[in-house]
This record gives C-alpha cells, sequence and structure tokens, in this order.
C-alpha cells in the first residue's frame, strides 16, 4: 500500500506542455537506438552507419560515463534527438541538483527511477520546471531484466506488471507522465494512463537474441500494445549490418 499523502490522483502533470507525442508520426521518430559504447569513436561511427535512417539515439552510463557531456553535444550539434539515460535514484535535492546540472546539456528525454519514490519524483519534476525548452522527464518502472524472481530476492511480491503498474501511477501523481516500461505492461499502461508517453526497451525481432532482457515483444506488437518510442540496443548495434538491421526494424513498425 502506498500512503495516501504520496499518491494523489489529482496532481497535474508538470510536463504537461510536452504531451504524448502523436501516435501517428513516422516509424524514424519512435526508433531510439541505444549507443551503448565503451568510447566515442565507436558509437560515432555506428551514428554515421545509420544517418539518415535513425534520428534518436540513447545515451546511456557506459558511454556517458567514458565521455561525458561532449557526445551528448555532439549528437545535439548534427541535429539528433538525445534520450540521455542516467536513471537517477538518489535523494530529492540531490536528484533535483542533478537535474538542474543535466538540463542545460539539452537533451531531449531524460530518465529518474520510478522506484526513488514520490518525494523524489515530484523534486525531479520541479526542478525541470524553471528551465528553458527541459527535457521530457521519463519515470523508469520495472527494469526489462527483471523478472518475478528478481523482484522476490529484493523483497517485491507482486508481479513485474503489479509492480511496474504501482510505480506508474506513483510518478503520474508525482507529475511525470513519461514512463519507461517493458512492451509487455504497456497495454495495460495505456488503459490506466492514457495520456503517458510510453517509453518501451526491451524489444527484439523475431529470431533476434535475447541476452539478459526477461520481458521482452516485437517491434510490432510493443506499438500495438500503445507504445510511443521503441528502444533498441544490441538487435541493431550488434547486427553484421546495423543499417541493414534498423531498416528491417524500421519496416516492421510501419
Ligand atoms: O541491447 P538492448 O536492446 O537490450 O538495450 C536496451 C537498452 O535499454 C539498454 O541501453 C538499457 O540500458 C535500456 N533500458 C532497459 N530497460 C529499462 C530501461 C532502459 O533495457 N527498463
Amino acid at each position: 500500500m502506498v500512503p495516501s499523502e504520496y499518491v494523489t490522483q489529482e496532481a497535474p502533470a508538470r510536463d504537461a506542455a510536452q504531451g504524448r507525442p502523436d501516435p501517428n508520426r513516422q516509424p524514424a521518430e519512435k526508433l531510439i537506438v541505444a549507443l551503448d559504447f565503451p568510447d566515442a569513436p565507436q558509437a560515432l561511427a555506428l551514428v554515421d552507419r545509420l544517418e539518415g535512417q535513425c534520428r534518436w539515439f540513447k545515451v546511456g552510463l557506459e558511454l556517458y560515463l567514458a565521455t561525458g557531456n561532449s557526445v551528448v553535444e555532439t549528437l545535439k550539434r548534427r541535429g539528433f534527438s538525445v534520450f540521455l539515460d542516467l536513471k537517477l535514484h538518489d535523494i530529492p535535492n540531490t536528484v533535483a541538483g542533478a537535474m538542474r546540472s543535466v538540463a542545460r546539456l539539452g537533451a531531449d528525454m531524460l530518465t529518474v527511477h520510478a522506484s526513488g519514490g514520490p518525494v523524489m519524483l515530484t523534486a525531479a519534476a520541479e526542478a525541470l520546471a524553471g528551465v528553458p525548452k527541459p527535457p521530457r522527464l521519463l519515470a523508469v518502472t520495472v527494469l526489462t531484466s527483471m523478472d518475478a524472481a528478481q523482484l522476490t530476492t529484493i523483497g517485491i511480491s507482486a508481479t513485474p506488471g503489479e509492480h511496474a503498474l504501482l510505480l506508474a501511477q506513483i510518478a503520474a501523481s508525482s507529475g511525470i507522465s513519461g514512463l519507461v516500461c517493458s512492451p509487455e505492461e504497456a497495454a495495460q499502461m495505456r488503459k490506466i494512463l492514457p495520456a503517458s508517453t510510453l517509453v518501451t526497451p526491451g524489444i527484439r525481432p523475431a529470431g533476434a537474441a535475447i541476452g539478459d532482457q526477461k520481458r521482452i515483444a516485437t517491434p510490432a506488437s510493443a506499438l500495438a500494445a500503445g507504445a510511443d518510442y521503441l528502444v533498441v540496443g544490441r538487435p541493431i548495434t550488434q547486427a553484421a549490418d546495423p543499417a541493414d538491421a534498423a531498416s528491417h526494424i524500421l519496416r516492421e513498425m510501419e
């Protein structure tokens, strides 16, 4: 049970001005390629191969910790949209400060862990409220690499779907309407929080290696479930021909 003083359904979305993106936009506007590389030359070599096909790139911890802000600035200078996936999770004051520091970078999306709780989430949303052209803030619900057995080991007896929904409702009532969730629970999220922006990793085209992901779906079924953006890493980055892999996925998304 979440104490009622923390979850109020009435909390206005502090990022409402950004709204849900148009579900009918082009597939290239919905595909986010995860640049999980150890250095900028490797990441930018992939960007070069996908230029003209892909418009969104995700910079996660591996690349960001290796390169700092420069890779984000380079991608922005080249006209790409950037999802900066730092999955922040700390005390409210620290996360609010981190939001203000990172907002200056010009990334288009930014993540915090919903499990940081309502006070932290509210502090994150409020810290961005004063920033001109703020990034879209996304709350990460349950990682797509977690299954029911792993949740049990950290003391959570709910299913991943139930727990993801609880975290999504906490994020929504803290003023955050962007969510990262598995495609498996996207349909339920869309039903309960229809105005939310859903970003789904755990995307695997038929026949692709699953790796460490647990709660997965194909590109077409993730979109059918109501996802607004698909995050795809290894099925593109580790493919023998990344441009060909990306174009297959974009065709399936159509
Ligand atoms: O290679 P793969 O397609 O599994 O990459 C998925 C990407 O999405 C990774 O960069 C990972 O950090 C990210 N991600 C995820 N699950 C979440 C949030 C982000 O897999 N819940």
